[in-house]
């Protein structure tokens, strides 16, 4: 339990320090996930009330909860911030523990500024280390997509389950765990991202402008 509040204190303390930080926007990108949840509240509790553009409906409620109004993606937004499951030594990212990697993905690339926040567990020297590699799969004959991605890493991909059915995401797919570990992230990411059936993969390769991390009650800049 202790290293439970510790963990979250960690979220707190780099979630409060990005939102102290970044400029006054008039649009601003949300990641989603436990991390991106405290730097909303920290955001409105400075009275900062930028309109929001979400990445799930877990983020959405908790910006509509906070007063944030919630807008489309329509143009390219100044900032983003998001968390992460792993970041490796180059500032290359896991993501998509929460199932929201294919939206982050678009909107990471319509950020000016796409800035990470995360507490220290997040740190890898590979990524695949403590978290498998989440894969955006359509529901269609995704057997067959998870039989081919089998094939190609010699692993047992992992289908991700909710209650005993399928995980399904806010774009209506599955989701496959990989559970490998990553040499070459950009390799890894173009040759899973063309398959067949794949629409997208959580490994964000070289997209982090800057990564904020918290370990104890320090918050130090690691990209
Ligand atoms: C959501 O799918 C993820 O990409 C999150 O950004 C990631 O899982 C980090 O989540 P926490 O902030 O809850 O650790």
């Amino acid at each position: 339990m202790r290293g439970d509040s510790v963990i979250e204190e960690e979220k707190r303390a780099v979630a409060r320090h990005v939102a102290e930080m970044i400029p006054d926007v008039e649009v601003l990108g949300l990641g989603s996930g436990t991390t991106v949840a405290k730097f909303v509240e920290e955001l409105v509790n400075l009275g900062k009330r930028p309109k929001v553009v979400v990445t799930s409906s877990q983020i959405e409620r908790v910006a509509k909860a906070h007063g944030l109004t919630v807008v489309e993606l329509e143009d390219e937004v100044e900032i983003t911030v998001d968390g992460a499951d792993e970041v490796d030594p180059k500032g290359n990212l896991t993501k998509g523990g929460g199932g929201a990697l294919l939206r982050e993905k678009v909107l990471a690339n319509s950020s000016k500024r796409y800035i990470i926040i995360a507490d220290h567990t997040k740190l890898v020297d590979r990524l695949g280390t403590k978290t498998p590699i989440p894969v955006e799969i359509v529901p269609y004959g995704f057997k067959v997509t998870i039989s081919a991605l089998e094939r190609m890493f010699g692993v047992k991909p992992k289908l991700r389950k909710l209650m005993d059915r399928p995980f399904v995401t806010d774009n209506g797919n599955f989701i496959v765990d990989l559970p490998i570990r990553v040499e070459r992230p950009s390799e890894v990411e173009t040759s899973i991202k063309v398959m067949n059936g794949v629409v997208d993969v959580g490994i964000f390769t070289g997209m982090a402008d800057e990564i904020y991390v918290a370990k104890g009650n320090k918050v130090l800049r690691y990209k």
